[in-house]
């Protein structure tokens, strides 16, 4: 059995139901999930209903509805397997399609899984849409959505652009449908829906030119001295895609020419980036990148399913709420960000750590952590912990790392997932990114633990942390 396979069978089981639930993740690529295969399965005559946990745990099973629907959990469920099988659920009521380490468990669960047949850099959402596509070509609408759900799940951040079947078949169907429009040498940058070209330069540290990164006044500066015109004659600034062709140009040559005049490399400077052209300008959904921050700013504070409402298109109430959780969820962001660095981390031999208490929901301390670490040694994977709002006696880790640390060996779902077992706990993700929940008690000796099996990762691939 193949992929293809795989997602083939999936279709069929679904064809087979006669009543659908969908369990998904809270983030980007969970929403984009949940509204691919709802929009899918509900157009094919099927009656489908939607349940938001921000991970499955012991604390959100019992959001799981015991009852004779197919339950698909989308963008989790592969880690959890041991859940499924403690709630005696039988395999032909199981649909997991998912992207995150499986874990082994004695009752072998039907699973659409992307990671085994080495597709790395694909999503959830993509493995939704194939399915979903597999269910009728007619969906091809709905490539646009799973692109979101890829570029919030960092799937083009590495490699600069999406790769493999995410690139191939999915932007290529968004392309075909003309919902996605595909800027091959762009600018590697964020905001450039909606930020003042300076603000969107001066935020970007990757690459980090020296005297614009982190300066805004030094990237006003810098684009004066090229002779762009910053403003309209309203007084607003412009935003990177209402460059023309030629200012966009001269401010890409001159970044690079100052990155090599820096002695730095230029690899990172141009990505290729996703906009979509049926979508209003100067608006967060113009790309793929801040379409995924408006509805990680829905989900992450508990209104999942406003983002799925923007997804299935609402422009109106719903736009106009989701706009307000941005504002706040941004504010936020950059608070957390700040406490981080201003607080400092705790360094040990392999990790660096901090605890934010009850400061901060354990929604967001990893979007936090994935920040700071560009700010800080992010030779040391970092490690945030807080509390559970619903639950005191248990503690939220949030670890991330970069490639350059998973080329040395470091696989953070691996480390999360065996120190977590061994303190009653339960943890999962990726290699660069990865989470858990323990017992608060056991927070300083899981601490302990988890930097004891990175050393052994790093070790194990004869490297060290520096
Ligand atoms: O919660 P956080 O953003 O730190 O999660 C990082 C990654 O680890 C996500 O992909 C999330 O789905 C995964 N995770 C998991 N099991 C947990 C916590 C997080 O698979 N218990």
């Amino acid at each position: 059995m193949g992929f293809c396979d795989d997602v083939k069978a999936a279709a069929e089981h679904i064809t087979a139901a006669h009543e659908v639930t969908i369990i998904s993740h809270i983030d980007a690529d969970g929403i984009s999930c949940e509204t691919i295969l709802s929009q899918a399965i509900s157009r094919y005559g099927i009656p489908v209903r939607s349940v938001f946990v921000r991970q499955l745990e012991p604390l959100t099973m019992p959001q799981v509805p015991s009852d004779s629907s197919l339950k698909i959990f989308s963008d989790l469920g592969a880690g959890q397997q041991n859940l499924l099988e403690e709630r005696k659920f039988s395999k032909n009521e199981i649909l997991i399609v998912d992207h995150h380490v499986s874990q082994p468990c004695p009752t072998e669960y039907e699973q659409v899984n992307c990671l085994p047949y080495g597709h790395t850099r694909m999503s959830a959402a993509g493995i939704c849409y194939l399915i979903a596509k597999q269910l009728d070509t007619a969906n091809i609408d709905l490539a646009k959505l799973a692109v979101v759900g890829n570029v919030g799940d960092m799937m083009a951040r590495e490699t600069c652009g999406l790769v493999g079947p995410a690139r191939d078949v999915i932007v290529e169907d968004g392309i075909r449908h003309r919902s996605v429009e595909v800027r091959k040498k762009d600018l590697n940058c964020y905001g450039t829906a909606t930020r003042p070209v300076y603000l969107s330069l001066a935020y970007n540290d990757d690459p980090f030119v020296k005297g614009i990164s982190n300066n805004p006044e030094g990237a006003k500066q810098f684009l004066k001295r090229l002779g762009i015109v910053q403003q309209a004659p309203t007084g607003r600034w412009y935003v990177w895609e209402e460059l023309s062709v030629e200012d966009k140009r001269t401010i890409i040559s001159a970044l690079a020419e100052q990155l090599i005049a820096n002695g730095d490399s230029v690899d990172r400077l141009l990505a290729e980036t996703y906009g979509f052209p049926d979508e209003i300008p100067r608006t967060p959904l113009r790309n793929a990148q801040e379409y995924a921050t408006l509805l990680n700013s829905c989900g992450r504070w508990s209104k999942p399913a406003l983002g799925g409402a923007i997804l299935r298109g609402d422009r109106g109430t719903a736009y106009r709420e989701a706009e307000h959780m941005l504002k706040n969820h941004r504010a936020i962001i950059r608070d957390l960000l700040q406490f981080i660095i201003e607080t400092g981390v705790h360094e040990l031999e392999n990790l660096q750590y901090l605890n934010v208490g009850n400061r901060y929901p354990d929604t967001i301390v990893g979007i936090g952590a994935g920040m700071a670490l560009s700010k800080l040694n992010s030779a040391k994977p970092i490690l945030i912990m807080c509390e559970v709002p619903e639950d005191p006696n248990l503690t939220k880790i949030s670890m991330r790392t970069t490639e350059r640390v998973v080329g040395r060996g470091i696989d953070l779902q691996q480390a999360l997932n065996d120190a977590a077992k061994e303190y009653g706990g339960g943890g999962g993700g990726h290699k660069i990114a990865a989470g858990a929940y323990i017992p608060k008690p056991a927070e300083q000796e899981f601490i302990i633990r988890v930097n004891k099996i990175l050393g052994e990762q790093f070790a194990a691939q004869g490297s060290d942390h520096c």
